[in-house]
């Protein structure tokens, strides 16, 4: 059996280019006792893979050249010697990135029975929706009276924080790169939309937006888009920093915000977040959100590539803001 892989070709400078990756076949060895094939169906490409493909210590180790990346896959057993992952069930890991692998299990979660689309639990039902949920409550102490600002808002984990936020009362505005997008938010039930790329001013648009102020602020882009939530923020306000994305193909160390003063001005807290760190509500998060999916009061969209040699252009298409919702690649 072959497996098809995606490996790192070169270290990316600046933004990815279709170059850094290599698309290779690797003959897979034969099962042993305990072991079994997956065949990955769908694999995530997000954001946050970009910092791996640096050489630094991070809270997650660096991915290394020539060798196979990794992210969130969903797939089938179709071999086993393990009677715990019987032929055709479903499993979900961190083993994306190629068609094919064979497992002792380790890693491995088989996913539940529901009446959801495997893929959800790359999205919604998995590590994205995980995020926004974990941004929201246990991070900026959500509270229905008010009112949040979401950047990269219609993205996978921004799309779930705004719907969250409104049906917990609040009063919701959303920053994204295009009309198509803002549209997609308002049909949503979202207040208000700012369209970063057609602004000049940031700060102004979102006070004009926002008369009332912010009360929390979830953070997903950082550089111009903190300064403006900063400008804007009430007092005693909240920032959940879940990513920085308008800093990721930086070749230099960005500057921080100019107006940090905010902080002690308006009495603000800020906190950074690693959704793995709260891995113990995944259980909480998912029972609720099902809910929620099931009652008809969340909607989640997806954008899909069709086949692995598809992948780079998926993971390039995050920086180019190619996806609403989640950013899939169909195996
Ligand atoms: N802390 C954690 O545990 C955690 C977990 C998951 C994700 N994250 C972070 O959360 C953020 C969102 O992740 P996601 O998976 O939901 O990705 P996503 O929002 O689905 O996709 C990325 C989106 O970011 C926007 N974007 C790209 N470059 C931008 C720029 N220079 N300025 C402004 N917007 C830009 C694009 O939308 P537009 O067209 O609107 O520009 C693009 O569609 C990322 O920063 C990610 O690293 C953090």
């Amino acid at each position: 059996m072959n497996s098809q892989q995606v490996h790192l070709a070169s270290r990316p400078q600046g933004t990815p280019s279709k170059d850094n990756f290599e698309l290779v076949t690797v003959a897979l060895p034969e099962l042993k006792e305990g072991e079994l094939l997956v065949q990955n169906t769908w694999m995530s490409v997000d954001p946050y893979m970009r910092g791996r493909m640096i050489d630094r210590k991070s809270y997650i180790p660096p991915f290394q050249i020539g060798e196979v990346l990794e992210g969130g896959a969903i797939g089938e057993v179709t071999q086993t010697n393990n009677p715990d992952f019987p032929v055709g069930s479903k499993v979900s890991s961190m083993l994306g990135w190629r068609s094919h692998f064979v497992s002792d299990g380790t890693g491995l979660t088989l996913l539940p029975t529901t009446p959801l689309p495997e893929q959800t639990f790359l999205g919604i039902m998995g590590m994205p929706g995980m995020t926004a949920w974990t941004g929201l409550f246990r991070i900026a102490d959500l509270q229905p009276s008010d009112t949040v600002f979401v950047s990269a808002a219609s993205g996978a984990v921004g799309s779930i924080a705004c719907q969250i936020a409104k049906m917990h009362g609040c009063t919701v505005i959303g920053s994204v790169g295009s009309q198509e997008k803002a549209d997609y938010l308002l049909s949503l039930g979202v207040d208000a939309v700012i369209n970063y790329k057609e602004t000049e001013d940031l700060t102004q648009a979102l006070a004009e937006v926002a008369p009332q102020g912010i009360d929390v602020y979830f953070e997903n882009v950082g550089g111009e888009h903190l300064e403006a939530a900063l400008n804007n923020m009430n007092d005693y306000g909240r920032i959940a920093v879940c990513g920085l994305i308008s800093q990721y193909n930086a070749t230099e160390p960005q500057p921080g915000p100019s107006n940090m003063a905010m902080l002690i001005i308006k009495k603000l807290k800020m906190q950074g977040f690693i959704v793995f760190d709260h891995w113990a509500h995944y259980g909480e998060y998912a029972q609720q959100m099902g809910q929620w999916i099931a009652e008809g009061k969340i909607k989640y969209e997806e954008t899909v590539y069709q086949g692995i040699d598809q992948a780079a252009d998926a993971f390039i298409g995050l920086f180019e803001g190619k996806n609403k919702g989640k950013m899939l690649v169909k195996l």
